[in-house]
């Protein structure tokens, strides 16, 4: 299978795992990727069982709009059933690294509204240790340097992710070189360098169901 059809098989399952829970006033949250792209087409089909969405960038929100699935600002809506999203890389106890898409803090916040974080992703994304895939930091520009040094001394190798605004108007730093054996803990004292929007990863509040699409089919991790 390739990686596509693996992603494919993920957003497939987490409809049916959503499905028997869907209500006509419900309303879901729905993250940004290409799983989550695949997760959105999938959900077009049943569009007329809930609500709407709340969208965590402005690219699946253009992609649930084209589908006719209503998009609702966040500050409307108190809390979200289900968010369902992908992640660039999830340990066993699904702690997350998030943010290849430069999603990431508007993902932690819908997260934080959501009851239940439906992740979807293929099996490259599981490992070990969390922190092969470089840590999206998003960062207020004035303090891109300020937040490199602070992350230096932190033992990781940050990147400037060039030609890249946020949807908050925001820089990346991508930091390299980090074995992450503590998540919570990397993510509170990154969280606390002045001028760090917020960091991808997601280890205060990980996924509560991590739906892995495998050549043996997708599994279920809790
Ligand atoms: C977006 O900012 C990210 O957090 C995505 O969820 C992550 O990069 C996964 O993307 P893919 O589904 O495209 O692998």
């Amino acid at each position: 299978m390739t990686q596509d059809e693996l992603k494919q098989a993920v957003a497939k399952a987490a409809l049916d795992y959503i499905l028997p829970h869907l209500e006509s006033d419900m309303i879901l949250g729905i993250g940004t990727g290409s799983t989550a792209n695949f997760f959105i087409d999938a959900l077009a089909e049943v569009k007329t069982r809930f609500d709407g969405a709340v969208a965590s960038s402005e690219a699946s929100a253009e992609r649930l709009k084209k589908h006719g699935i209503p998009v609702y600002d966040l500050n409307s809506v108190s809390e979200l059933r289900f968010y369902i999203d992908g992640a660039d890389e999830s340990d066993a106890r699904l702690n997350l690294i998030k943010g290849g898409g430069a999603a990431l803090t508007r993902e932690k916040i819908v997260a934080a509204v959501s009851r239940e974080f439906v992740c979807i992703a293929d099996e490259s994304k599981l490992v070990d240790v969390l922190g092969n895939f470089p840590l999206p930091v998003e960062v207020i520009p004035m303090a891109r340097s300020h937040v490199a040094r602070e992350l230096v001394k932190l033992g990781g190798d940050p990147a400037y992710r060039e030609d890249v605004v946020t949807d908050n108007g925001n820089v990346i730093l991508d930091v390299w070189n980090m074995s992450i054996t503590n998540p919570v803990e990397m993510e509170t004292k990154i969280n606390q360098i002045t001028g760090v929007v917020t960091n991808g990863l997601f280890a205060s509040r990980p996924a509560d169901v991590l739906l892995l699409g495998t050549a043996e089919g997708v599994k279920t991790l809790k």
